[in-house]
């Protein structure tokens, strides 16, 4: 007998089983001890990279987590630098650039990327770039036309939309719309 959505409460359980699907949807079928299963809703766990240098992404990708919690979703963020060792990525995702530009005050190309080029190297390594949905830019607005210029120069580069644009360490509301583009985009 299965039993959708059941509130887990005074039950006694038996290790719960997790399948994944290719998409990275997750269902939960959770077995009582008495061979009831209870099937949970389908919950979606969605990658994103991300390049954090002074901490504010790293910040907005704690409040990206937690309004894909309390949407019964999760992320699966890594943060790419110098240091990451290069893997194949399996499944579709979004990439979080902040703004790292020195040596012009415009957008011409004497404007140079710095810190951010490990990211870019990653999404190029083996098929990595085939699996790039989109580009969330971040940045600060005192810098005018050059605001979100690398998560741009990003989007044009890999041929794959800007999705969502926050400054520095970004706000919930701001999590909460770029969420539900990182679910647009990824297909789920
Ligand atoms: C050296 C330096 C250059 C920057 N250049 C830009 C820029 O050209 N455009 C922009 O929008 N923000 C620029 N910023 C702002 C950063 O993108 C912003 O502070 C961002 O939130 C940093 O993210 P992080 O803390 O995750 O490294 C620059 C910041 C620094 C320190």
């Amino acid at each position: 007998m299965t039993i959708k959505n059941q509130a887990l409460t005074n039950v006694s359980l038996a290790p719960f089983k997790e399948i994944r699907s290719s998409a990275g949807c997750f269902v939960h079928n959770i077995i009582l001890k008495t061979g009831l299963v209870l099937e949970r809703e389908r919950m979606t766990k969605y990658r994103l990279l991300y390049s954090t240098v002074e901490g504010n992404t790293a910040s907005f990708v704690d409040k990206l987590t937690q309004v894909a919690r309390a949407a019964g979703d999760e992320l699966s963020a890594t943060a790419i630098g110098d240091e990451s060792d290069y893997q194949e990525e399996r499944q579709p995702y979004v990439v979080l650039v902040p703004t790292y530009l020195t040596g012009g005050t415009g957008t011409g190309p004497e404007v140079t990327e710095i810190f951010t080029n490990a990211l870019g190297d990653y999404i190029e390594f083996a098929d990595n770039q085939a699996l790039l949905r989109g580009v969330v830019g971040s940045g600060n607005r005192n810098f005018n036309d050059q605001y979100i210029l690398t998560a741009k120069r990003y989007a044009a580069k890999y041929q794959v939309p800007l999705i969502g644009d926050y400054e520095l360490r970004g706000s919930v509301r701001e999590a909460e719309k770029i969420f539900l583009a990182i679910k647009a985009h990824l297909g789920a």
